[in-house]
């Protein structure tokens, strides 16, 4: 038998959706999801995490069989373990203060317990599928404590851990009050990985302030084990977006789209419902836009797309209402008999769809307050063969990092994010081509494909280092 990838994140790339007491699959929302979902479908692998819902006991044999035709194995949560786990610790404590957002988090025991419960509940599920030689590579926030939990069962095994969100300077991050035991949970790793440089450094620093740790360079000495901490910038499949365009199905969506807009010069945005993505501080800048550009009335709109998220979570119901509300005001304030200035989804799409819009939208504006990457504004590029349109990037996403021909904003200076819809909307073309032309290629060579070669191949290599310092 070949030997194995495990990889395990808390949400499986497809999740179940029921509909009339049927259980259908529907592919996951979120940047892990669809990055990884492509490429984990080799040779053995496969991909232990929740399937989305709460599966009654007598239904879970049914979702286990039709998951495993696509490798993929179900940790089922139970209604607490969904929220004071998933809502709670990840999204409730770790979410926020990991997006430097401290006073939305809610420091709450039970959730610290659930959460250590719910690690050890896939750590076994991952243990009991493990066998000699296997590799097994945790992803995300949600699972902070696995590693050191499989290794309690399984010393030897190799374990990559990459994780896609931000890692906060060490006063933000100081401010958990379990921050310990979580830093501990990450160093049962060997491997430790993170979109960008500053996080690399963010975690070092907040790993050296344990007693038993020492680092050197980018190496942490941690209970007789070396564990290796660097950046990898998570791509995407640059191929699958360039190629999506000569589908019909989405050359009918282009067409579609292009009639109800006109000559309407169209600013996309798409993001999951998350106050970490700027959502209203975006609305609010396009407002300042109308009032003090009204010559613009009647010839831009803005196409927003939010993806439903965690909308059980207190605060991001309220994001929700906040977002309706601003865009019924900009809607009522500035609409004219022929002419809508936003048009608001709160839904998920396709992606033909998505693809069709990445196609023909003049400006994408991406203006999250913090994202570890953020894949939106990459799959837009990768969508662009022609090399026209115009990316405007936050500079707290990871993306910033890479795309620096995109014009950078900060997502805090609202003037500063209009006056960039504005030179976005006016650029020349051929300004638009050079600076598309450049982000094409980075987006092209850095896809998703290098990254996991550069992962697995980084994990070989410290295998190779844990061994050496074993003899
Ligand atoms: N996305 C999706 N369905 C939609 C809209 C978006 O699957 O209706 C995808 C989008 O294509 C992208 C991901 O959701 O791959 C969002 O990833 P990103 O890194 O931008 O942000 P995250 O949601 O991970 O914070
Ligand atoms: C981000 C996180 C992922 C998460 C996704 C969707 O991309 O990094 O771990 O899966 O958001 O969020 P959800 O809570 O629906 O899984």
């Amino acid at each position: 038998m070949v030997n194995k990838t495990i990889i395990v994140s808390n949400r499986l790339p497809v999740k179940i959706v029921e509909h009339q007491g049927e259980y259908r699959l529907s592919p996951s929302e979120g940047g892990l999801a669809t990055g990884l979902g492509s490429v984990y479908k080799k040779g053995d692998n496969i991909w232990v995490g929740w399937p989305g819902i709460e599966v009654p006991e007598e239904r879970q044999a049914e979702v286990t069989e039709k998951l495993a035709e696509l490798n993929l194995i179900p940790v089922f949560l139970t209604a607490d373990e969904i929220n004071l786990y998933y809502e709670g610790f990840s999204n409730e404590v770790l979410w926020p203060v990991f997006h430097y957002m401290v006073t939305y988090a809610n420091f709450d025991q039970s959730y610290r317990d659930s959460y250590q419960q719910v690690n050890e509940k896939f750590s076994h599920i991952v243990a009991s599928h493990l066998q000699e030689g296997d590799t097994v590579w945790v992803h995300d926030y949600q699972l902070l404590l696995l590693s050191a939990l499989i290794r309690e069962i399984q010393p030897q095994v190799l374990i990559g851990f990459f994780q896609h969100i931000p890692f906060p300077s060490y006063e933000i991050f100081r401010l958990i009050p379990w921050r310990d035991e979580l830093i501990a949970g990450m160093l049962g790793a060997d491997l430790l990985g993170f979109h960008t440089f500053d996080d690399v450094r963010h975690f070092l620093s907040a790993a050296s302030r344990l007693p038993q740790v020492k680092v050197s360079d980018n190496i942490v000495s941690y209970k007789d084990r070396q564990i290796v901490v660097e950046s990898f910038p998570m791509g995407i499949d640059s191929d699958k977006f360039e190629g999506l365009i000569a589908e019909p199905q989405v050359r009918e969506h282009m067409r579609l789209f292009r009639k109800t807009m006109g000559e309407r010069k169209v600013i996309l945005t798409i993001d999951r419902l998350d106050y970490s993505k700027g959502i209203l501080q975006r609305l609010q800048a396009y407002e300042l836009l109308l009032q003090t550009h009204p010559e613009l009335i009647g010839h831009i709109s803005l196409y927003m797309i939010v993806v439903p998220s965690r909308d059980t979570v207190p605060r991001y119901k309220e994001l929700r209402d906040q977002i309706d509300q601003l865009v019924g005001n900009i809607n009522s304030s500035y609409r004219t008999m022929s002419w809508q200035p936003v048009y608001y989804f709160y839904r998920s799409f396709t992606i033909e769809f998505l693809s069709a819009l990445y196609r023909t939208a003049d400006v994408c504006l991406v203006t999250p307050m913090r994202d570890g990457m953020n894949l939106v504004s990459k799959e837009y590029v990768a969508s662009r063969t022609e090399d026209t349109g115009v990316l405007i990037l936050s500079e707290m996403a990871g993306a910033s990092k890479e795309l620096n021909d995109a014009i950078i904003v900060n997502p805090n200076n609202i003037g500063e994010v209009m006056r960039a819809i504005l030179q976005a909307i006016q650029m020349p073309e051929t300004e638009q081509i050079f600076r598309m032309k450049q982000m094409r290629a980075v987006v092209s060579k850095f896809n998703i494909h290098l990254w996991v070669k550069n992962f697995m191949e980084k994990l070989e290599e410290v295998k190779v280092l844990q061994e050496s310092l074993r003899t």
